[in-house]
């Protein structure tokens, strides 16, 4: 496949996404679906609208809360950045939601505002990237560390116990690319894994592509790429078909999404993607049940699978 090909098959990637999340969300932009008569109004704080994965936790979150009436979710995109999210959710606060979900950037400067929040008496429900600290009512997410341990157990077979591997990291200041870095070190101890190169590329593909451009001009022979999500793996790739080595090594990545990590995995650009599905229904459930005073447990644990060439068809496998 031509680099112009995998170029416009990610473009069509976005697009199918964007589209997938129906009107695009901007900035303090309605999008509750039936807002007239609803009796609770969600804020719903995204830290980015870049990667399809956040336009399908907007969607899955916008589909779920459309089918209660009751419910009107206003979303707010902070483009990946901090500072942004901070001031969103202190707009939140300030109108008087009912309840506060929020997708954070990054761990610590998205703690003060959210325990603002939460102590202000707003129930706050954590989607995915974790803050610090207890002042939240519920986290919802998949287990990073396991997702991580279980790619790297993967890995080491796919390889024989040995071979030279990149691994490209998520943003570390987030718990996701914490998780799966640790979870990973975890899976590929006591086997002859060797990592040659690691970098942060910040969740980001142009970052992966730039930071496997360096690791493919140091070294004549990688085995394999291990990135924290599927941009990352599939930034790597393009790097690597740039200069004529894609076949020589295996990428693997994290997020499984039908649209993109699953997509690569039958055209054959991935050998593995992990899935992280994004909670978005779970929080509406979740809410609606805090909203009617029910209690709900501090930690929802989402499952996981596997999607390899060999069960693509059979729709992946759950880990364990
Ligand atoms: C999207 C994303 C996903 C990843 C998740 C981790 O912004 O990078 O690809 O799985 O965030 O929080």
């Amino acid at each position: 496949m031509s680099v112009l090909k995998s170029l416009m098959i990610s473009v069509s990637i976005m697009l199918a996404a964007v589209l997938a999340g129906c009107s695009g969300a901007g900035e303090n932009r309605d999008e509750g679906g039936e807002a007239a008569g609803a009796k609770w109004v969600i804020g719903m704080s995204q830290c980015n609208l870049g990667e399809p994965w956040r336009v399908q936790m907007n969607a899955d979150i916008r589909r779920a809360a459309g089918e209660h009436p009751e419910l009107k979710v206003v979303f707010k995109d902070a483009q990946n950045d901090n500072l942004r999210q901070r001031a969103h959710v202190e707009e939140y606060v300030s109108s008087g939601v009912d309840l506060l979900i929020i997708s954070p950037k990054e761990a610590a400067p998205l703690t003060p505002p959210v325990h603002e929040a939460f102590r202000a008496g707003i129930p706050v429900i954590v989607l995915d990237r974790r803050v610090l600290g207890e002042d939240y009512t519920c986290f919802i997410g998949a287990d990073n560390r396991k997702i991580g341990k279980a790619a790297g157990v993967w890995i080491a077979e796919r390889l024989g116990g040995r071979g030279k591997v990149v691994e490209l990291k998520g943003l570390m200041t987030s718990t996701p690319g914490q998780d799966r870095h640790t979870g990973f070190r975890e899976g590929i101890a006591d086997t002859g894994i060797e990592i040659i190169f690691e970098a942060d590329m910040q969740w980001l593909e142009p970052e992966a592509r730039g930071e496997m451009e360096s690791a493919l001009a140091r070294f004549d022979r990688i085995d394999l790429v291990y990135a924290h999500n599927d941009p990352g793996a599939h930034g790597a790739w393009l790097a690597a078909k740039a200069a004529g080595r894609e076949r020589e090594m295996v990428f693997v990545g994290i997020d499984g999404l039908p649209q993109e990590g699953q997509a690569y995995v039958r055209q054959g650009i991935l050998a593995a993607s992990f899935e992280y599905p994004t909670g978005g229904r779970e929080a509406i459930e979740t809410a609606l049940k805090i909203l009617a005073g029910e209690q709900t447990p501090k930690e929802i644990t989402l499952r996981s699978k596997v999607y390899t060439r060999e069960n693509i068809d059979s729709d992946g496998q759950w880990l364990d």
